[in-house]
C-alpha cells in the first residue's frame, strides 16, 4: 500500500494540478476515494472512474496513472465519443497498408502507443458492441488486431474507463457487454457529485479565486460569508467545472454580482432545500416560512423575468399592487431593477468591483 507522502509528492510534480487537500476536500466520500487510491497504485487493474459530468474524473484518471507502476509511460486519453464511430476502430487500434480505401501506410492505434503506460478510455459507453469485445480481448490477454493485419500484436497496457452513465442499465439495455463491465470495474472508484460533498466549496472557491487571479493579474476580493452560503445551497448541476467557470468569471469581472446574477438567471437554486439541523428541536413553522419565503423569490424573480423587468406590468400578472411588489422584491434581496443586475464588466487588474 502507498503511503500518504506518494500521493501528495505526485501532485506536486504534476505541476497545475490543484493541492491534494482541494482535490479531496474534507468530506468523507472523497477521504474514502483517496485511501482507495492509494491502495489502487501498487496494483495494476484496471479501474472504472464514475461520476457525473464535471466531478473530476479526468483529474483522477491523470492521478491514477501517475501512482501506477507505468508512470514513466504514456498517459493517451481517448474520448471515445468525440471520435466518429467508424474511425474509431481505427484510432483505438490501428490500421495496417491497404486494410480499406485511403489506407496508404500502416498506422498504430492508441492502443499500442500506450504500452507500458495508461490508456484512458474516457465515455466508455460510447463504444459499440464490436468495439467492445475488441477491447474485452485486450483486457483478457494483453492482444489485439490492427484493422487489415493477418496476426495479433500484444500490449502492456493499464487501462482506465471513465463513464457519467450507469452501466448496470446499460446492461439491461443491451447496449454495453456484462463481461467487459466486470473486466473493466476490477477497482471502481466514485466521483460524488458536488452537492453532495458542500463541505468542500469554500476551499475550491479559494483556491480557484487565487489560482485565476495569479492566471489573470487580477486582485478579486474574497466572497462575502453571504455568498459563500448561497454557493453551499446550490446544486451545482456542473459540478467542479460549473464551480471553476463561476469564479473565474467573478475574477475576470471583478464583481459578486456577477455570481449572484449568474445563480439568479440560471434559476436553479435548491429553494426547498432547507437548512435542517438535526441536533436540536426543528421548528416546523420556521422552516415552512423560510420554503414559502423562497418560493414566492423565485415567483416574483421568473415574473419579472417575463416581463423584461417592468415592475408595474409584474404586479399586475402577479395580482399584487406596485408598492407591495416593491416591498417584496426588497425583501426577497432581488435587485430593485434590471439596470443594477447588468453592471458594466470590470477591467481587468481593477480588483474587486466595489458595490
Ligand atoms: N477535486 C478537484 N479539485 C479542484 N479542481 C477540480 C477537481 N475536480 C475537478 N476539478 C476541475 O474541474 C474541471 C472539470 O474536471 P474534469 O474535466 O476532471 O471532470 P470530468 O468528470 O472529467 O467531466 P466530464 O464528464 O464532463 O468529462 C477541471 O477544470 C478540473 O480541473
Ligand atoms: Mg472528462
Amino acid at each position: 500500500m502507498q503511503t500518504t507522502n506518494s500521493l501528495s509528492s505526485l501532485i506536486q510534480s504534476l505541476g497545475e494540478f490543484p493541492p491534494e487537500a482541494v482535490i479531496f476536500g474534507a468530506s468523507e466520500s472523497m477521504q474514502t476515494l483517496r485511501a482507495r487510491m492509494d491502495k489502487v497504485a501498487s496494483a495494476n487493474v484496471p479501474v472504472l472512474i464514475h461520476g457525473e459530468s464535471g466531478t473530476g474524473k479526468d483529474i483522477i484518471a491523470r492521478m491514477v496513472h501517475g501512482l501506477s507502476p507505468w508512470k514513466g509511460g504514456p498517459f493517451v486519453k481517448v474520448n471515445c465519443p468525440a471520435i466518429p464511430g467508424t474511425l474509431l476502430e481505427s484510432e483505438l487500434f490501428g490500421y495496417e497498408k491497404g486494410a480499406f480505401t485511403g489506407a496508404y501506410g500502416s498506422k498504430p492505434g492508441r492502443v499500442e502507443l500506450a504500452h507500458r503506460g495508461t490508456l484512458f478510455l474516457d465515455e466508455i459507453s460510447e463504444l459499440d458492441l464490436a468495439l467492445q469485445s475488441k477491447l474485452l480481448q485486450l483486457l483478457q490477454d494483453g492482444q489485439f488486431c490492427r484493422i487489415g493485419a493477418q496476426e495479433d500484436k500484444k500490449v502492456e497496457v493499464r487501462v482506465v474507463c471513465a463513464t457519467n452513465r450507469v452501466l448496470e442499465q446499460e446492461i439491461e439495455n443491451g447496449t454495453f457487454r456484462q463481461d467487459l463491465f466486470y473486466r473493466i470495474n476490477v477497482v471502481n472508484l466514485h466521483l460524488p457529485p458536488l452537492r453532495e460533498r458542500r463541505a468542500d466549496i469554500p476551499g475550491l472557491v479559494e483556491y480557484f479565486l487565487d489560482y485565476y487571479n495569479r492566471k489573470y493579474n487580477c486582485r478579486a476580493r474574497s466572497l462575502s460569508s453571504d455568498l459563500l452560503t448561497t454557493l453551499q445551497k446550490y446544486h451545482w448541476p456542473g459540478n467542479i467545472r460549473e464551480l471553476e467557470n463561476l469564479m473565474k468569471r467573478y475574477v475576470i469581472l471583478g464583481s459578486e454580482d456577477v455570481i449572484s446574477n449568474d445563480l439568479m438567471e440560471r434559476g436553479e437554486q435548491e429553494y426547498f432545500n432547507p437548512d435542517l439541523n438535526f441536533d436540536g428541536p426543528i421548528s416546523l413553522k420556521k422552516v415552512t416560512r423560510q420554503a414559502t419565503r423562497e418560493l414566492e423569490r423565485k415567483i416574483i424573480l421568473k415574473v419579472l423575468q417575463a416581463h423584461h423587468w417592468n415592475r408595474k406590468q409584474a404586479a399586475r400578472a402577479l395580482s399584487i399592487s406596485y408598492r407591495a411588489l416593491l416591498y417584496k422584491i426588497r425583501d426577497a434581496g432581488l435587485p430593485p431593477n434590471r439596470t443594477s443586475r447588468k453592471r458594466p464588466e470590470a477591467t481587468m487588474n481593477s480588483g474587486a468591483a466595489a458595490d
